[in-house]
């Protein structure tokens, strides 16, 4: 564990915390899976913690009959399930009187009518003074008539300063392409001020996600290589064990472009490239960030088939037993190209990353669930230790472990022991796990903790979403347009397809072994 002494403070006043201000979490879709196993978790933690503030209270809004106890029941069988910390049974009764229930239809402005008078009941008892959350947890085909029905029911304050706030969190997907994307922002824009709304993407929220911020502008040794002078190539991979599971009816329309790249991925890409943003403020680091997207390659029908691979699961194991291919489960059309995999070539055309491939991999039933930056940096020259050309030394890398085993480490050339000059790659590890001892909030928590105290750092601003989208569209394109039925196959279990190794191979290099 790490101690707090004179000598070596943490520095934690430094970047000046936000705080959750008094509150009311309002979560449309608050009888569904998210609210289930992540929402509720969240909330129960951040109580746990101390964190949440002191004036509280959460209204799940859904379409399910159930009252004030049954949806306490309904959290609690979640909590048990899903939660970071185990259940406190001492606990729950002061945690369990902040969750209220209202069952409503989504398009009926009734329900948001009703809502505004629960709330107005809810918030004297509990000290709120009309400060109000309001999380979409809803399929996406509803956001438009609950965010016009929140503003019709009179929901949505001005923000003058003279009022209580009302923030918006949107859940992914936004859009399903570049117009239906700009649809959904419009509607939110012309019902909610920009600084309103909270586009999430949970990636963001990751422990290790938001040390890469710490770890590239708190430390003088990396800025200086940080640059197409010392860094030949970086790798992301986003590997899930998991197949589709039961979530067919989405993700057959979406695939692993849409589902992981247009959204996560391309976040942690602009972490990972920024320029050094000159004060830690929402709008400072978003324009740093947007300004990565800015700058990405476009993929043209020239140099799509270069740069990207997609392709589909067929049959294999998962932790030696059968599994069946795409095709074959629950809710997916048997003739679906929908793809699961899918793996990128892309390049930054700015100053510092001209001429540095980065390379993209994610896909469902993989090997395993792992998540990983890995910055791979030039070889010495071939001299000295490098003079064989037939074994050159393997070159340094740094890679940040985002899950499951948060941390980082750096791959050096090292002697071995003994009297002949034989170099052995060795790893210099940081595990958060064994030095900081605590599990790592879990990404909803804080995320949710920074709407409550306004801070939008960690969210997707309008312009994000959008360039985003714009850059994935000129591989979507091209896939719809296309006459494929069949896309290349890896079996259940293995790395990808051997077109994606290919890809990479083609440049001289290999994807990592994780
Ligand atoms: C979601 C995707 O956004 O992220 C899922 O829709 C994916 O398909 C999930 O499984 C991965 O998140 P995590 O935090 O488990 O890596």
């Amino acid at each position: 564990m790490i101690s707090h002494s004179e000598t070596n403070p943490l520095r934690e006043g430094l970047i000046e915390a936000q705080v959750a201000q008094p509150c009311t979490l309002v979560i449309f879709g608050g009888g569904g899976d998210l609210t289930r196993r992540k929402l509720l978790p969240a909330v129960y933690n951040q109580a746990l913690d101390g964190a949440l503030p002191a004036n509280f209270a959460v209204l799940g809004v859904a379409r399910e009959e159930m009252d004030n106890l049954s949806y306490r029941d309904f959290a609690r069988n979640g909590i048990e399930r899903f939660s970071r910390q185990p259940m406190d049974s001492e606990f729950w009764p002061d945690f369990e009187r902040l969750l209220h229930y209202q069952q409503g239809s989504f398009d009926d402005l009734q329900t948001y009518l009703d809502l505004k008078e629960h709330l107005q009941k809810i918030e004297p008892e509990f000290g709120i003074p009309g400060n109000r959350v309001f999380y979409l947890a809803i399929p996406p085909a509803f956001i438009e008539t609950c965010v016009t029905n929140l503003n019709a029911a009179g929901l949505v304050y001005p923000t003058d300063g003279s009022h209580p706030f009302s923030r918006i969190i949107v859940e992914k997907p936004i859009g399903h392409d570049l117009e239906s994307a700009r649809q959904v922002n419009t509607v939110l824009g012309k019902n909610f001020a920009e600084s309103q709304i909270y586009r999430i993407d949970h990636y963001l929220g990751k422990e290790t996600v938001q040390n890469i911020l710490v770890m590239r502008f708190g430390n003088s040794i990396f800025e200086p290589l940080w640059n197409n002078k010392h860094i030949d190539h970086v790798q992301i991979t986003v590997a899930e064990e998991e197949g589709v599971g039961t979530r067919a009816g989405y993700y057959d329309r979406a695939g692993a472009l849409r589902d992981m790249v247009q959204n996560h991925i391309l976040q942690l890409l602009t972490l990972i490239a920024m320029e050094p943003p000159w004060a830690m403020q929402a709008d400072v680091i978003r324009d740093h960030r947007q300004d990565v997207l800015n700058c990405l390659r476009p993929i043209t029908p020239d140099s799509i088939g270069d740069c990207v691979v997609r392709a589909q699961y067929g049959p294999g194991f998962h932790h030696g037993e059968d599994v069946p291919g795409y095709r074959r489960e629950e809710g997916v059309a048997q003739d679906s190209i929908t793809e699961t995999y899918v793996a990128l070539k892309v390049f930054i055309d700015n100053w510092r990353w001209a001429g540095v491939p980065i390379y993209i991999r994610t896909g469902k039933r993989l090997p395993k669930r792992v998540s990983e930056i890995a910055v791979q940096f030039k070889s010495i020259p071939p001299i000295l230790f490098n003079a064989d050309t037939d074994h050159p030394l393997e070159p340094n890398v740094l890679a940040l472990s985002i899950q499951p085993n948060e941390g980082l480490s750096l791959r050096m050339a090292t002697k071995l022991p003994g009297p002949k000059v034989r170099i052995y790659p060795v790893k210099m590890d940081f595990r958060y796990g064994a030095t900081f001892g605590d599990q790592s909030p879990e990404a909803y928590e804080r995320l949710m903790l920074d709407v409550m105290a306004g801070d939008a750092t960690l969210f997707m601003r309008r312009d994000a979403v959008e360039s985003s989208w714009k850059f994935i569209e000129d591989i979507l394109e091209p896939w719809e347009s296309s006459r494929t039925r069949w896309l290349p196959e890896y079996s259940a279990g293995t790395w990808g397809p051997l077109e994606a190794d290919r890809m990479i191979e083609m440049d001289g290099r290999k994807w990592r072994m994780l």
